[in-house]
């Protein structure tokens, strides 16, 4: 089983990417493929609402960076997102990506049944209302969650703050076993057939 860890933070060495490593390597300790994607720093273009992925399931832009990214995601069995909050929402690259990347497959199936989970990562305030945005994605694309018991939430501003940061940790470590114990029950039955 494979999962595509996104980090859309546009600092490459930051909060998010601490986590999105981590959080492979926990992956990796239940037999589940991690790759890290760098997207926040990705030269994204927006969604141009064209409409022409409607009857194709494919966006027109000819830009390589998202269509590599976003055919990695829709081969992979699982996605998890990391964020930074920026002011009470997500960096406007990974919007730009997320727009395109659950549009232009509204009438495909690149991403339903994935298995799929959100993080971010605040400095004091914004991590609720960044997370729903992160959400609203996720409803849209018949998607899987995975869930821990906590919001996932870790407090930090500058690199490295998140490892101080123990309930945050904890709670996402948690996310992760959810996460490969869905997976690893899915490959199981597709094992059995
Ligand atoms: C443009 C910008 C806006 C931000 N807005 C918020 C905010 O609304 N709330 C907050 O708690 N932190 C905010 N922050 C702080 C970042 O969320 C914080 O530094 C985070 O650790 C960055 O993650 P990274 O290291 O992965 O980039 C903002 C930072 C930037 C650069």
């Amino acid at each position: 089983m494979k999962a595509i860890i996104v980090n859309g933070s546009p600092r490459k060495n930051g909060n998010c990417n601490i986590l999105a490593e981590k959080f492979a390597g926990w992956l990796a300790s239940e037999n589940v493929e991690a790759e890290v994607i760098q997207i926040g720093s990705m030269n994204v273009n927006g969604c141009l609402g064209c409409w022409a992925c409607s009857d194709t399931n494919k966006c027109i832009q000819q830009d390589e960076e998202f269509h590599t990214a976003a055919a990695k995601i829709y081969e992979a069995d699982a996605l998890m997102v990391f964020a930074p909050v920026y002011y009470d929402s997500i960096p406007g690259q990974l919007k730009s990506f997320m727009d395109r990347l659950f549009f232009h497959n509204r009438g495909g199936t690149g991403l339903k049944r994935k298995v799929v989970g959100a993080c971010v990562v605040q400095r004091r305030v914004g991590a609720v209302s960044a997370l729903d945005d992160i959400y609203h994605y996720i409803m849209c694309g018949e998607m899987i969650v995975a869930t821990s018991s906590g919001e996932n939430v870790v407090f930090g501003l500058n690199p490295g703050d998140v490892l101080s940061d123990e309930e945050g940790l904890s709670n996402l470590e948690k996310l992760a076993e959810n996460m490969c114990w869905i997976l690893n029950r899915i490959k199981k039955e597709r094992d059995s057939k």
